[in-house]
């Protein structure tokens, strides 16, 4: 569990906010997070042109030239260790063979990398990509995406971001259970469908068939109470929302409660 000994005690993690997200956005947290995540990342041209369709319609994604990719790396994830927390960055492709190279770029900079299983806008999930990924009819994409990314031997941990209730807790478990070897972490977004709060008796489902993996739980923390609720099913916590509210003082009390190998004082 390099990763838990890495993140030095601290159990939270800021999760990825596309066009939020960046280097300077991961920097201005000094000692507050065990993680920051950049992106989400595009690394091909057809994640890029549906990304640009969705700021069109008002939301916000990281647009930039692919060309340019390796010095826009370097700069973000340069200005993201400001933080002095691991840099994980969120990444989303369709076509592997293009995506590729720009994981090798990854690999040499990042500390984690993270295929996001998550996404649901509409233009992402036409590419059969994003939360999709995790439907049983995408399940050959994803085990030759992750087993792509296992072959370019990055030796870096890879995580997989995903949402609850996409597809039932045991057609989730069954579907990850064939991949297990090739990746290190769940980060579970215990999104309830219809519901404020997250659904715990997914990851306590998700805990209890992948106890050798890093497991990340997510989805409305933003307080000490509700962090330590998530912890008895996961490693770490990650949090996305309530750091755009401003509200992160808690996080800091958390941080005093805990000792650099995150247990309680
Ligand atoms: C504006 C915004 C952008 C997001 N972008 C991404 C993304 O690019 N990749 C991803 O995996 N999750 C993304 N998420 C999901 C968050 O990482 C997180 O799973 C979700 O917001 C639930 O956590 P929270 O309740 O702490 O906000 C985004 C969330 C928000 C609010």
């Amino acid at each position: 569990m390099d990763v838990l000994q890495k993140c030095g005690g601290r159990k939270v993690v800021l999760a990825p906010m596309a066009g939020i997200t960046d280097g300077s956005y991961c920097g201005k947290y000094r000692n507050l997070f065990g993680i920051v995540t950049l992106g989400g990342l595009n690394l091909d041209s057809a994640t890029l042109s549906a990304s640009k369709e969705i700021v069109k319609r008002g939301r916000k994604e990281f647009l930039y030239n692919l060309n340019e990719f390796e010095d826009i790396i370097k700069r973000e994830v340069k200005r993201a260790r400001e933080s002095n927390a691991l840099v994980s960055v969120n990444i989303r492709f369709k076509d592997f063979e293009e995506a590729k190279r720009r994981i090798e770029i990854l690999k040499k900079h990042c500390d984690i990398i993270e295929l996001n299983c998550h996404c649901r806008q509409e233009e992402i999930v036409k590419l059969g990509i994003g939360q999709e990924l995790l439907k049983r009819e995408n399940f050959e994409t994803l085990r030759d995406f992750l087993k792509g990314i296992w072959e370019l031997e990055i030796e870096k941990p890879i995580f997989l971001k995903v949402r609850a209730n996409v597809v039932p807790v045991d057609e989730f478990i069954d579907n990850l259970n064939k991949v297990r070897r090739y990746f290190h972490g769940i980060h579970l977004d215990c999104f309830n469908p219809g519901r404020d709060y997250p659904d715990i008796e997914y990851i306590q489902e998700v805990r209890r068939s992948f106890k050798d993996k890093i497991i990340v739980g997510n989805n409305s923390i933003n307080s000490i109470k509700n962090a330590e609720k998530m912890l008895k099913y996961s490693d770490l916590i990650s949090v996305a929302r309530c750091v755009l509210r401003g509200n992160v003082r808690w996080i800091y009390e958390f941080n005093r409660k805990l000792d650099n190998k995150g247990n309680n004082l």
